[in-house]
């Protein structure tokens, strides 16, 4: 029988539960089983198929395909969102029970975002001390910055597949985050354009699990096209990698795509190295 695409069989969610359930009854060898997590923002829904490293047993636990497929057709509130599943591997290797569930969904395109780490704090004597130039920043204002910080940051990911879409709502659902911190997204007023911002660092903590330490992470960097290549970028991931170190935190984080050759040697010159690797499965 060929097997529907995922966004098929959320299309009407009544009628489908027999026919998800009769998808891909295989289970995979060499996997111990994945989460199941959902997590919509705007009209989007990533569905993460994470393992269990660390985390607390949940009922989403599945060990093998369909049960994967059977947990995600039972929500039908993603019906009709733009679907997509991420699922953590290791850097070197692919866990595969979110590979074949991706196979039987139909999501074929596969889109690498590595995450990197370094130790920190970054030294003294780091040459990229020497080489950034001095930006002033601040602390975001949430009642202020809002529209300023979605025009830079959509403008720096306008090439971008997901990230250069902010809107109010999506940036309010961040704010009210319970991790959201203003001391924490650095942001530079561009001199040029009053109320333009220059660009922006955007971190994020993550406190320890019984897996990993707590990781302070470079959550969103960017910089506006008009002020690219005058070594903002460097300016601000020293900023934000200093706050986190501030913060007491020996670790930093950060994903960026695989092939993002600009950040990519921007993190280099940083001493990140890849530390895991995060693949976003699309129909
Ligand atoms: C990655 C980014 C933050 C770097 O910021 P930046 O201030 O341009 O950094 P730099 O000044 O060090 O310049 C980076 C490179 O772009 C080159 N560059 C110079 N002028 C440029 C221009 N007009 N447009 C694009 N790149 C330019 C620089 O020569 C440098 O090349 P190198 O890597 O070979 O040294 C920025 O390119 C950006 O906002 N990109 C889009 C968002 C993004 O990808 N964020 C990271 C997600 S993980």
């Amino acid at each position: 029988m060929p097997v529907p695409p995922l966004s098929d069989g959320l299309a009407s969610p009544a009628g489908d539960a027999g026919q998800v359930g009769r998808v891909g009854q295989v289970a995979v060898a060499g996997s111990d089983g994945v989460q199941v997590r959902f997590d919509r923002r705007g009209s989007s829904t990533e569905i993460e198929l994470s393992d269990t490293t660390g985390r607390p047993a949940e009922p989403t636990l599945v060990r093998s395909v369909a049960d994967a497929i059977a947990v995600i057709g039972a929500r039908p509130e993603i019906v009709g969102t733009d679907v997509h599943l991420a699922a953590d591997h290791p850097a070197g290797s692919l866990d595969p029970l979110p590979e074949a569930v991706a196979d039987v969904v139909g999501f074929g395109n596969r889109r690498d975002l590595l995450q990197l780490r370094r130790a920190l704090p970054i030294p003294d004597d780091h040459p990229t001390r020497a080489s950034a130039p001095t930006v002033e920043m601040r602390p975001f204002r949430s009642d202020l910055d809002g529209p300023a910080w979605i025009r830079a940051n959509n403008r720096a990911f306008a090439t971008h597949p997901d990230q250069g879409r902010e809107t109010d709502a999506t940036l309010a659902a961040r704010l009210a985050a319970p991790w959201f911190d203003s001391a924490g997204f650095l942001v530079a007023d561009d001199a040029s354009r009053p109320g333009e911002l220059s660009g922006f660092c955007w971190t994020k903590v993550h406190g320890a699990t019984a897996a990993d330490a707590a990781r302070g992470e470079i959550y969103v960097i960017g910089v506006d096209p008009s002020h690219r290549g005058e070594g903002l970028g460097p300016a601000f991931v020293l900023a934000g990698l200093d706050h986190l170190a501030a913060g007491g935190l020996i670790t930093a984080m950060l994903y960026v795509d695989a092939d993002n050759d600009t950040a990519r040697r921007l993190y280099d010159r940083f001493g990140f190295t890849t530390h895991q690797r995060r693949r976003v499965y699309t129909p």
